[in-house]
């Protein structure tokens, strides 16, 4: 029991005592950066009564320094990150610039240097992780990243204390705003996946690289966030099934909604037993079949919502907005007052418990369902030679419906819960029949 991995790292910091002003430094002044220092300067005397001790802004890092800004002083603004961060007046560092390697740097500096760090990173959390949790604990600092994960919505809090003595099994989460927007666009007005992503970026949701949101990536960052913190085990950004919703058609959400269901971009993380009977961990992110009952089905627009079912507590949702400049920012400076307080009164918060240490699972080995939507020719015999590909790689079939459509015969499949692995082979063989004309697109199911 006893590694490395599974110590708690009780720290002592004795506190510069109640009453004493905190030094931050934020990095970036953009979306998030702009509000956080807004709302640090609007509620800057409740915060203090809070926190213990005055939060005094030291400087705001920026890239271009020509840039024209509104509401911050002029003076506070330097283009030299390293030097903010290692003024002797900085105690606590915000990082909001986003991406990963520079980042990186900025926040190993920053906790070798012995300040606590808050950051909305996503990105960098889920890629490096280990390696900035032993720089907090080597330093014995914070290090807290609430508004990684759906931004105002405190899922991660919720796992890190309220779940803290329960025993979490599945979170399935709409963790990513823009792709729920899209989804939810096609599916309330019929449009396109191409006009509702152009809707989405008129809108300035879709990050700067679409394929974060569109190709799953920044769920799956969230994903490996929230299963290590459930599972108490390491989860990164790679040991997540990724896959994103730019191959979703008007077609698949109409037959979505005949169906009484709709198309999610879903988060996974489950705790599941393999075929030894160890317990092992899944995390994917993938477009999924929500029956319309299900709560997740209702979330609109760019909403997030997190769904956690667990052993005592049972089902539990949150929901709230995952993205935005002050939504992000609440949780950013909820994050600022946990570290100014440990800063003034002494202590750190608990680094993240790792002591499982769970295996992931081979994501063949994954149990789940599929809807297989396919063109077939329209002739006898189809159907048997279908079922019995199916039959012949361990797949049960749960509904089988044939559709007649102006483009020709189409066959729908929808299974029973089978290992992924077997799934995909049945596809593929599927695909190459000679019945088979095309097949239009295959979707999993919410378990
Ligand atoms: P923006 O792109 O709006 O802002 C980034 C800021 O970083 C800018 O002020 C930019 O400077 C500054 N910057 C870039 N490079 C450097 C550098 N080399 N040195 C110093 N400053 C630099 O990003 P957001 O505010 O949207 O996002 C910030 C973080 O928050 C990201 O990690 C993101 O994933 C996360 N997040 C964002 C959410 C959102 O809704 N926007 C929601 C949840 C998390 P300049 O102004 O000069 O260009
Ligand atoms: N691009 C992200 C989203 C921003 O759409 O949810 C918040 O992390």
């Amino acid at each position: 029991m006893s590694t490395e991995a599974n110590k708690l790292q009780p720290a002592f910091n004795p506190g510069k005592g109640e009453g004493q002003a905190v030094g931050l430094a934020i990095l970036g002044y953009g979306t998030v950066g702009s509000e956080v220092l807004r709302l640090l300067n609007k509620h800057s005397d409740s915060l203090a009564q809070r926190a213990g001790g005055p939060i005094q802004i030291k400087g705001v890092a920026v890239s271009d320094l020509s840039k024209p800004r509104a509401g911050v002083d002029p003076e506070l603004l330097t283009d030299d990150a390293y030097s903010l961060i290692n003024r002797e007046d900085v105690d606590i560092v915000v990082e909001l610039i986003g991406g990963i390697d520079y980042p990186r740097e900025l926040v190993l500096a920053a906790l070798k240097a012995g300040k606590s760090v808050v950051t909305a990173n996503k990105a960098l959390v889920a890629a490096h992780a280990d390696e900035l949790a032993a720089a907090a604990d080597a330093a014995k600092v914070d290090l807290y990243f609430e508004a990684a994960v759906a931004a105002a919505i405190p899922v991660l809090g919720m796992l890190r204390r309220s779940l803290a003595g329960d025993q979490v099994q599945r979170i399935s989460g709409i963790v990513n705003g823009t792709t729920n927007f899209i989804l939810d666009a096609m599916d309330s007005t019929g449009a396109t996946y191409e006009e509702a992503f152009a809707e989405a970026s008129r809108l300035g949701y879709v990050e700067a690289d679409p394929s974060a949101d569109v190709e799953g990536y920044d769920a799956a960052s969230k994903a490996a966030i929230l299963a290590s913190l459930a599972f108490h085990t390491r989860v990164k950004f790679d040991d997540v099934y990724c896959e994103g919703i730019s191959k979703i058609t008007a077609d698949d959400i109409k037959a979505a909604k005949a169906a009484g269901q709709a198309i999610k971009l879903l988060a996974t993380c489950e705790l599941i037993t393999n075929d030894s009977g160890e317990s092992e961990i899944s995390a994917r992110v993938h477009p999924t079949l929500v029956n319309r009952s299900h709560p997740l089905a209702s979330v609109s627009k760019s909403y997030n919502a997190v769904f956690v079912e667990s052993e005592a507590a049972g089902e539990l949702m949150f929901y709230g907005n995952g993205a935005g400049g002050a939504p992000t920012a609440s949780a950013v400076i909820g994050d600022i007052v946990g570290a100014t307080r440990n800063k003034v009164l002494g202590g750190r918060a608990p680094g993240d418990n790792t002591y499982a240490n769970l295996a992931i699972a081979d994501f063949g080995n994954v149990r789940t369902r599929y809807h297989i939507d396919m063109k077939v020719e329209d002739r006898t015999g189809v159907l048997a030679e279908i079922a019995t590909i199916c039959v012949e790689n361990n797949i049960s079939l749960r509904t089988v419906r044939q559709e007649q459509y102006p483009t020709g015969t189409r066959l729908i499949l929808v299974t029973h819960t089978a290992r992924e692995a077997d799934l995909a082979r049945t596809v593929d063989i599927i695909a190459a029949s000679s019945a088979v004309l095309g097949v239009e697109s295959v979707i999993r199911l919410a378990e």
